[in-house]
């Protein structure tokens, strides 16, 4: 049997449309719209992407997104002080700290001092730890918009067996935390997990947030799991042009599986859309 193709670039397309609607009634009522500043320290090229399309869709939604670009050398005292000071501004809803950091910035130093209300990413701890207690502020943009999907597709939780394989503070720990939530039985591995494959094979539901281009075969899968994909992995292709693949080996993985995420047009699309959808919520919560 095919695998059903999972894709989140129309739902996020569909979220977007939403978070647009909403922005145009506020302007309608003659009020600002909601303003997000993202911070980017440093050049890494994979974050200077996904910057510069988290503000564009910003701009198309009717948001006022602001890139605040800071050189590699940046101090990291430089950068608590920005954050400050953007915590007090009333007029600025949301702030994201774009991840990686350059290595000589402690990434949860600074984190925690970013104001729990305006944090659009759920990653000060204080929202991690009301994340973990089942009752979020706002869920992390890539969680959140794997639940979106599984929420589309009729993909039930209750009872399953969930693998996520990566245990990152972004996408693996949260996920987990949000699929436990919805009362599946949860299991999260990493780099040091003994038989990782037959682990995975027990997944109802499998995730792989690890990257690592097309780590996860369909030896990792057992015949009709939902397989999710959270990898962004770029390499040499055809012409000097890079190739996007995930984390899953999609042609054997899609013969296992009876659902599956692609990449590109998956996972991908729907972080931005959660992001807008954030932004809106920490709108919101500031103006109640
Ligand atoms: N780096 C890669 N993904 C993300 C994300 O969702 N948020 C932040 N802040 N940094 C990232």
């Amino acid at each position: 049997m095919a695998a059903v193709l999972m894709a989140g670039k129309e739902l996020a397309e569909s979220i977007r449309a939403g978070v647009a609607e909403r922005v145009a009634k506020l302007a309608g009522e003659s009020k600002s719209p909601p303003h997000l500043i993202v911070i980017q320290v440093g050049d890494d090229p994979a974050s200077t992407v996904y910057v510069r399309n988290k503000v564009r869709t910003t701009e198309k939604l009717g948001i006022n997104g602001t890139l605040h670009k800071l050189p590699e050398d940046t101090a990291q005292a430089d950068l608590i002080a920005l954050l400050h000071s953007l915590n007090r501004d009333t007029g600025i809803v949301g702030v994201l700290v774009q991840l990686p950091l350059p290595k000589h910035i402690n990434a949860d130093a600074v984190i925690n001092e970013l104001d729990p209300a305006k944090d659009v990413d759920c990653l000060h701890p204080a929202n991690v730890g009301r994340l973990w207690l089942g009752n979020p502020f706002v869920k992390p943009c890539t969680p959140f918009g794997v639940m979106e999907i599984f929420s589309k597709y009729g993909i039930e939780l209750k009872g399953k067996r969930a693998v996520v394989i990566g245990r990152s503070n972004i996408v693996g720990k949260p996920l987990a935390a949000l699929m436990l939530a919805e009362h599946a039985t949860v299991t999260i591995c990493h780099s040091r997990t003994a038989d990782l494959p037959s682990v995975a094979r027990e997944a109802d539901i499998l995730v792989a947030a690890i990257g690592k281009p097309e780590f996860i075969t369909g030896d990792y899968i057992r015949e009709g799991a939902v397989v999710i994909d959270v990898g962004v992995n770029r390499l040499p292709g055809d012409g000097g042009k890079d190739r996007l693949v995930g984390d899953v080996d999609f042609a054997s993985a899609s013969e296992k599986a009876s659902a599956i995420t692609p990449v590109p047009g998956g996972v991908g699309p729907m972080t931005i859309a959660m992001l807008m959808h954030n932004t809106l919520a920490c709108y919101d919560y500031q103006h109640s």
